[in-house]
């Protein structure tokens, strides 16, 4: 028996070239990465690993989970980072107030922002937002300042719909 066709959160990724082919790539790894299983955190460090070794130039991917008026750090792939952010701190913080993805070009010139890993100098942020609630931020960090363009926005907002629609599978 074949599966029913699903809705693919990813055709919102155009296939091109450059970046719209690496997050299709990886939009597709992850999909069949995810399939079948629905628990939170195995999936979210299966996402974090994928991003990790799928897209150029990051040197931090991973999950914070709003726990009460914080978030707590979740799986993730890089160095050691730090367990707690206030909501509205920093660009993971922002992302989780506001419920938008945040594109941050300098992390150093960004109000409130925590420095885990001091190689990170750039930064996109994207909500997780399940049936309006705020699970938490998936938060990706580049030593190249300016990393994440609008073409990023699109395909990491791609990434974290599989996440979520995963814990519904
Ligand atoms: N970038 C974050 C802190 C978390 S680390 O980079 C892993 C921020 O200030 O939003």
């Amino acid at each position: 028996m074949h599966d029913p066709p699903r809705a693919t959160p990813w055709t919102a990724i155009r296939e091109g070239s450059g970046q719209s082919t690496l997050y299709h790539d990886l939009a597709e790894e992850l999909d069949a990465l995810l399939r079948g299983e629905t628990d939170p955190v195995a999936n979210a460090a299966n996402t974090a690993a994928a991003i990790y070794h799928s897209l150029p130039d990051l040197n931090w991917v991973g999950f914070y989970f709003v726990r009460g008026q914080e978030l707590v750090l979740g799986p993730f792939q890089g160095k050691p980072a730090c367990v707690r952010i206030p909501l509205g701190k920093g660009g993971c913080g922002t992302a989780a107030a506001e419920r938008r993805s945040v594109l941050v070009a300098d992390v150093h010139a960004f109000p409130g922002h925590i420095a885990c890993d001091s190689a990170s100098n750039s930064e996109i942020v994207i909500p997780l937002v399940r049936n309006r609630r705020l699970l938490g931020v998936l938060d990706i960090d580049s030593p190249r300042l300016d990393r994440f363009a609008e073409p990023d926005r699109v395909g990491c907002e791609a990434i974290a719909a599989l996440y979520i629609r995963s814990l519904d599978d």
